[in-house]
């Protein structure tokens, strides 16, 4: 099999950039499908130091704290680790040189941010995905397939919790800010879900909301503070009713995900904390655990084949290093379809996510409207 080697670029060192070049140096062993390999060429972050340190532990090749310096026609994917107000411009710019894009989430601070930035990368024709990480999930991706064949028959609710402890000791980070992050637990936790619910069941059209805010930043310096938590009861494209809720002060809680789908013949329930698990319900038949590794299954073969390791366990970093093989599979043009989120997807869940905003605000339900 011809190995494809795919020079890439990153901007972000920090917490998800860190996660990101793991996930680079493990695609090309994650999957046997295509044969990826990336070329680390060069990563971007105005803290340098960090950047250094960051290249030295996973192999970039060059550090630079000047995003434009990495925007070079001879790479072919660029990666946005950066913070949410710095997805637009470089994004754009690296697809207009004709690099493949992959954004983190939320793709931008607002929607109208959102939706130019999909339009102009679309206008190029290269390849986008928006990095939301749960499609990656191997059980989530059972799920999927258990609804779409009418396992559990016609879908008539979706619910999600996702709760996290993000207050630390010291002042507010730019995640606070609505400035620089858009919507808090909404966009930062809410979005995840939110893509989970049209991935699994289809497209949100009517939000009614509630949200809170708690924090504020000792030092004075962040002074519109987004969204601590919300909930939120939506409407689905195909009837079925969504509840969403979120928190990012909810103490102790590092990465609390629970997602549930009922249907008319049986239910699914999923929990981030048993990662490779779903929990399948039928009447008259009991509850069922289905482990999403078995062979045949989305997560089979996870670096090693099923048969030699067995089925084994595959964990949250594993699902990254699937998500880093699929962008590099589609820049490599081996493949022209995958499980990823497009911009298009990331532009409409920040729609939904500015629908729950306005809907929290008047206290009215809010119908979401779509541009093309
Ligand atoms: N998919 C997920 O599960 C997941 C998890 C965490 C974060 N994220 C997303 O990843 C993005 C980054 O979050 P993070 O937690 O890594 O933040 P972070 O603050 O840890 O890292 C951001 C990095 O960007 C650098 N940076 C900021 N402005 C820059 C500029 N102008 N030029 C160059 N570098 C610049 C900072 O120095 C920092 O190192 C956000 O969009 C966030 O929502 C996604």
């Amino acid at each position: 099999m011809p190995s494809h080697v795919i020079p890439t670029v990153q901007l972000g060192a920090g917490f998800i950039g860190q996660m990101h070049s793991l996930a680079m140096s493990r695609a090309a062993h994650s999957r046997r499908d295509v044969s990826v390999r990336p070329e680390l060429m060069a990563l971007a972050d105005r803290d340098l130091e960090l950047a250094t340190e960051v290249a030295d532990r996973y192999g970039w090749r060059r550090t630079t704290a000047d995003w434009e310096e990495i925007v070079e026609p001879d790479g072919r994917l660029f990666v946005n680790a950066g913070p949410n107000d710095m997805h637009l411009a470089p994004t754009v710019a690296a697809a207009q040189a004709g690099l493949d894009v992959f954004c983190e989430k939320p793709l931008a601070t607002t929607a109208d941010e959102a939706h130019r930035l999909w339009q102009q990368v679309a206008a190029t024709g290269v390849n986008h995905r928006c990095a939301f990480l749960h499609r990656f999930i191997p059980a989530l991706q059972l799920a999927r397939r258990i609804i779409r064949d009418g396992e559990i028959g016609t879908v008539l609710h979706f619910r999600s919790q996702f709760l996290l402890d993000m207050l630390g000791d010291g002042p507010l980070t730019w995640r606070f800010d609505r400035g620089l992050a858009g919507a808090g637990a909404v966009g930062d936790l809410g979005s995840h879900h939110i893509d989970v619910a049209r991935f699994l069941v289809g497209e949100v059209t009517h939000v009614q909301a509630s949200s809170r805010t708690w924090s504020a930043d000792p030092t004075g310096a962040i002074t519109d503070v987004n969204d601590d938590y919300f909930a939120c009861v939506a409407s689905l494209d195909q009837g079925a009713t969504a509840v969403f809720e979120a928190s990012r002060i909810a103490a102790a809680h590092s990465l609390t995900g629970r997602i549930e789908v009922d249907g008319t013949k049986g239910s699914i329930s999923f929990d981030m904390e048993r990662l490779n698990e779903i929990v399948v319900r039928k009447p008259q038949l009991g509850t069922t655990m289905r482990l999403a590794t078995q062979a045949g299954d989305p997560g089979a073969g996870f670096e090693l084949p099923v048969g030699i390791q067995g089925a084994h366990p595959i964990g949250w970093s594993d699902c990254f290093a699937l998500q880093a093989y699929d962008v590099l599979a589609l820049a490599s043009g081996a493949i022209a379809e995958s499980p990823g989120a497009t911009f298009e997807d990331g532009y409409r869940v920040a729609e939904i996510v500015e629908s729950i905003e306005r809907s929290a605000a008047s206290g009215e339900r809010q119908a979401v409207g779509f541009r093309s």
